[in-house]
């Protein structure tokens, strides 16, 4: 595998050039499989290692490359050594090459690549991720959508590769809007219809009390006071709002079952009440806080200290904002679970927000600060379901479930399914994921149902398609599968483009564990569909010398199971058939 080959190539390397190997593991990189020509299968690429003074200038560079690769010898491992611009192109030979990469996955299965010693320079530990973070009665938008499958992606990402992660659920779950809510449903709650359908009638209830607010100034009164309760601990306003929350809490798991996602922690904004006063008075004996004439309390964020760059951290009134909230919190996820690093995944719209937490943090003498990042995502334009607007979570899943059923049906594939339902929402989820995954996450884009549920092309539903079309493959032979092969027998073409492809796998997944995006995963696996269907055509299993049916359903193995760990990555469930 490829960690395999970087080494060889390295200890080479390393003895032409009287260094030690590890300088040169991270400046050999698999090269893309090119689909016009052969390609070599390694490059080293020299400016990469610009920096140390014992190896060349720019200037002589193509000229040392050459004496190099004179001094650089072929071996069993190593077929062909050729200069390359800038680089040192190397050519593994053609059997060792499947044989390695299939052995090493036949062994290795789900943890294939995932102990690459390109992960020994990245941060171990403990990461907490706080993802989803919808609000009590509210809608759940595109946006916690979005921030639901990033935040799961990164979890699992992080989880693959050895840290433990602990994922966090930060409800909206205290405000004013719990007031209206407290008081709304005391005028037109109904005990039935919470239990029937809660999401549903809290919003009903939250959506009619702001709107006879606007005309009924006693609601409002009536509101003010809920929340006092609230906030002073009354006990009957305190259990009624326990209940919505439960009610809620016990809905959401419900349907991130359906997503496949779960939590370690349902915390939320209500938590750090007295927490905040804390932080206050930290802030105030620190000499951070400041008092405008508003009677506003700020923390000035101005590198010179002139008040032109500050956080507002309490109202007038004395009340917390949703950033003392958020400080309170953070301080108290780190005595709670010691963390290494915390990850936040919003949309970029709070990337203000977290810059001045983090800050203020920082200034409070946090240093664990540097080691809490947010992630920010662009916006979904125009999700839409066939009642309308989006409204909650439940609607968009039931969308996707609904229009993949319709198009299964309609192309014939669903007859022998023994559950057309579940293959439509797996499938339908995995066309979301993918859509919203391909690009940068900081784009905006805009949403279309065709488009995402198209069955060719760069989409989810093609990702599970190959998937399940390689595992029927290999259902059908299973019997017939062997504990060796001869990999001579594996050198097409599109074989080897295939094995050449499997050599990124992990520096794919080191560059989204750098940049925490999932686009790298999903460009990976999407051309490794391309490969796999190309050889698919061109390689029959059935028919074929018993010998090259057996290295074929070895190649097709692995690739299905590549396919399969990349795809449980991205929070997508790989179905069987379809
Ligand atoms: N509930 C918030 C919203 O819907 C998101 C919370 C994000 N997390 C945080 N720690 N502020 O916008």
């Amino acid at each position: 595998m490829a960690c395999f080959f970087r080494r060889h190539i390295a200890s080479k390397l390393s003895k032409a050039l009287w260094q030690p190997e590890e300088t040169f593991i991270s400046s050999i990189s698999a090269i893309p499989v090119s689909k016009k020509q052969q390609s070599p299968d390694f490059r080293f690429s020299l400016s990469s290692l610009q920096q140390n003074s014992t190896l060349p200038s720019a200037d002589g560079i193509q000229a040392k490359i050459e004496a190099l690769v004179q001094r650089l010898k072929p071996d069993n491992v190593v077929e062909e050594i050729l200069v390359g611009r800038g680089t040192i192109n190397f050519k593994i030979s053609r059997s060792v090459l499947a044989e390695k990469i299939l052995e090493k996955l036949h062994g290795e299965g789900h943890s294939f690549g995932v102990k690459s010693e390109l992960f020994s320079s990245l941060q171990k530990g403990r990461t907490l991720v706080e993802f989803s973070s919808p609000n009590i009665a509210k809608k759940f938008h595109a946006g916690h959508l979005r921030s639901t499958i990033i935040g799961n992606f990164i979890a699992n990402l992080k989880e693959t590769v050895g840290n433990e992660v602990i994922r966090v659920n930060y409800l909206g779950d205290w405000g004013m809007q719990f007031g209206l809510l407290g008081a709304g449903f005391q005028h037109f709650g109904s005990e039935e219809k919470l239990r029937v359908n809660p999401l549903q009638h809290l919003f009903d209830v939250y959506v009619r009390v702001n709107r006879e607010a606007e005309s009924d100034e006693s609601i409002w009164l009536a509101a003010r006071e809920f929340f006092r309760c609230l906030e002073q601990g009354e006990e009957q306003a305190l259990s009624l709002w326990q209940r919505f929350r439960d009610i809620t809490i016990e809905e959401y798991q419900r349907i991130y079952k359906r997503l496949g996602v779960h939590f370690d922690e349902y915390s939320g904004e209500s938590f750090h009440q007295s927490q905040t006063k804390e932080v206050l008075r930290q802030l105030k004996d620190q000499g951070l806080l400041q008092t405008t004439e508003k009677g506003t309390g700020v923390v000035d964020l101005s590198p010179a200290k002139d008040m032109s760059y500050y956080s507002t951290v309490v109202r007038s009134d004395g009340t917390s904002l949703y950033i003392t909230r958020d400080i309170a919190a953070a301080i108290a996820r780190k005595e709670k679970y010691a963390f290494d690093e915390m990850i936040y995944v919003t949309d970029k719209s709070q990337s203000g927000h977290f810059q001045q937490m983090f800050q203020i943090l920082q200034a409070m003498g946090y240093e664990w600060a540097q080691s809490c990042l947010h992630v920010p995502f662009g916006l979904v334009q125009g999700m839409k379901t066939r009642q309308g607007e989006v409204v909650f979570l439940e609607d968009v899943l039931d969308e996707a479930r609904a229009r993949m059923l319709r198009n299964m049906k309609e192309s014939r594939t669903t007859k022998d399914l023994e559950d057309p339902e579940d293959t439509a929402q797996e499938v339908g989820i995995s066309a979301l994921i993918v859509q919203d995954f391909k690009g940068p996450l900081v784009s905006d884009y805009a949403f279309s149902w065709d488009q995402v549920l198209q069955a060719q092309g760069n989409t989810g539903v093609f990702l599970q398609y190959t998937h399940a079309r390689l595992r029927s493959l290999i259902r059908m032979h299973e019997g017939s599968l062997e504990a060796t092969f001869d990999p001579q027998l594996l050198q097409e073409q599109c074989s080897i483009n295939i094995l050449q492809h499997l050599l990124r796998y992990d520096e794919v997944l080191y560059r989204s564990l750098q940049d925490l995006q999932p686009k790298h995963l999903v460009n990976f696996l999407m051309t490794l569909c391309h490969l796999a269907a190309t050889a698919h055509r061109a390689l029959p299993v059935k028919g074929s010398p018993p010998a090259q049916a057996q290295a074929r359903l070895r190649l097709f193995r692995g690739t299905c199971t590549v396919l399969a760990n990349g795809m449980r990555i991205l929070g997508i469930t790989p179905v069987e058939k379809m």
